[in-house]
């Protein structure tokens, strides 16, 4: 069988306990006959920080970019100043990998409690995916401080937009939604406020739209989009969105399909010219760190995400039926990190 070349990033706080247990449901479901994984960690985070200063050199992303892809757990620690980690390492690994979809699948799995009244929920559920923009927005770190602890004291965070990025994002979120049975698409924004950048992802997706005849389009502004997520999730089945909306919007969608613990993620390049990057919606919970607490099921269905676009499809839905079985049987039960990858692991 041919060999898969895994970046291994375990991270900072509960980061390395729930890779672990990704990597072991990995082997699980590759075992003697599928593809053989061969991994190579990468120590990135606050004890890298602190040990030498460095976050990302250039060196570690060259040999990042020699893998098929990447699993990440969580990069953040208290220990280190607010944004030295976000902007040193998780951000340029995004941006340097050509990371412009973002995709956040919500879906509520049988057996899961969602804080929404279940009658709300039915008869649609809650099954859509969010198209987050991965390289623009906010977070290009385009801005600046004048004047800086005066009264005069100026910040600005320019939100970048470009009509190259914001088209092919859309164009991926339209034929994500024309593969799907609802080929529907949302676009949440706020172009009644943000009229330079809402006009050009709305005209956007309008004219991209066009390829896409069989997909229904519609638009939200982003605060009535949180309405609607919490009180009608079964309305949207694809999100596009910008990069700092995208972000809040799929805290949401965790909370309202079983809770942060379940949210995975993929960090993708479509043109599979650099590694994309798996990893868990959450952060690296520093409180919890060490303690054995974390749910690693968000790095497991990021497993499983990171083997679809391997084009591992029949492992890629193994893991994930092995998962949903888990959560299915779990109920309640308040159960160990290695608990819950023992079980998933024996499912498979
Ligand atoms: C996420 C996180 C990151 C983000 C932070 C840690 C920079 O919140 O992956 O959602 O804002 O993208
Ligand atoms: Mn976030």
């Amino acid at each position: 069988a041919d060999t898969v070349n895994l970046a291994v990033i375990g991270g900072d706080g509960i980061g390395p306990e729930v890779v672990a247990e990704g990597l072991k449901v990995l082997e699980a479901v590759t075992g003697d006959s599928g593809p053989k994984i061969h991994t190579t960690e990468y120590d990135l985070g606050a004890r890298r920080w602190h040990a030498t200063g460095e976050t990302l050199p250039d060196s570690v992303l060259d040999e990042l970019r020699g893998h098929d892809a990447i699993l990440l757990g969580a990069i953040g620690d208290p220990t280190v100043p607010s944004g030295v980690l976000e902007r040193g390492v998780l951000l340029p690994l995004r941006f340097a990998l050509q990371h412009y979809v973002n995709l956040r699948p919500a879906k509520l799995y049988p057996g899961v409690q969602s804080p929404l009244a279940v009658e709300r929920v039915a008869p649609d559920g809650i099954d859509f995916v969010v198209v987050r923009e991965g390289t623009e927005g906010p977070y290009v770190g385009n801005g600046g401080s004048l004047r800086t602890g005066t009264p005069q004291e100026i910040a600005t965070e320019v939100s970048v937009n470009t009509r190259f990025g914001v088209e092919r994002v859309v164009r991926d979120a339209f034929a994500r939604a024309a593969a799907r049975p609802r080929k529907h698409l949302t676009l949440v924004h706020k172009h009644n406020v943000l009229t330079h950048a809402g006009h050009l992802w709305r005209r956007t997706v309008e004219e991209v739209g066009a390829e896409f005849p069989d997909v229904e389009t519609a638009y939200q502004h982003v605060d009535a989009a949180t309405i609607f997520l919490a009180t009608d999730p079964g309305r949207f089945d694809v999100i596009v969105t910008d990069n700092l909306f995208g972000d809040i919007i799929t805290d949401i969608a965790a909370a309202i399909a079983g809770g942060i613990g379940l949210a995975a993620s993929g960090n993708i390049n479509p043109e599979r010219t650099t590694p994309s990057m798996f990893e868990p919606v959450h952060g690296s919970a520093p409180d919890i760190a060490g303690q054995g607490k974390a749910d690693p099921t968000a790095t497991i269905l990021s497993v499983s995400m990171l083997l679809e676009h391997l084009g591992r499809t029949e492992e890629s839905a193994r893991v994930e039926r092995a998962v949903a079985a888990d959560l299915a049987e779990r109920g309640d039960r308040v159960c160990s990190t290695t608990e819950v990858g023992d079980a998933i692991a024996s499912r498979l």
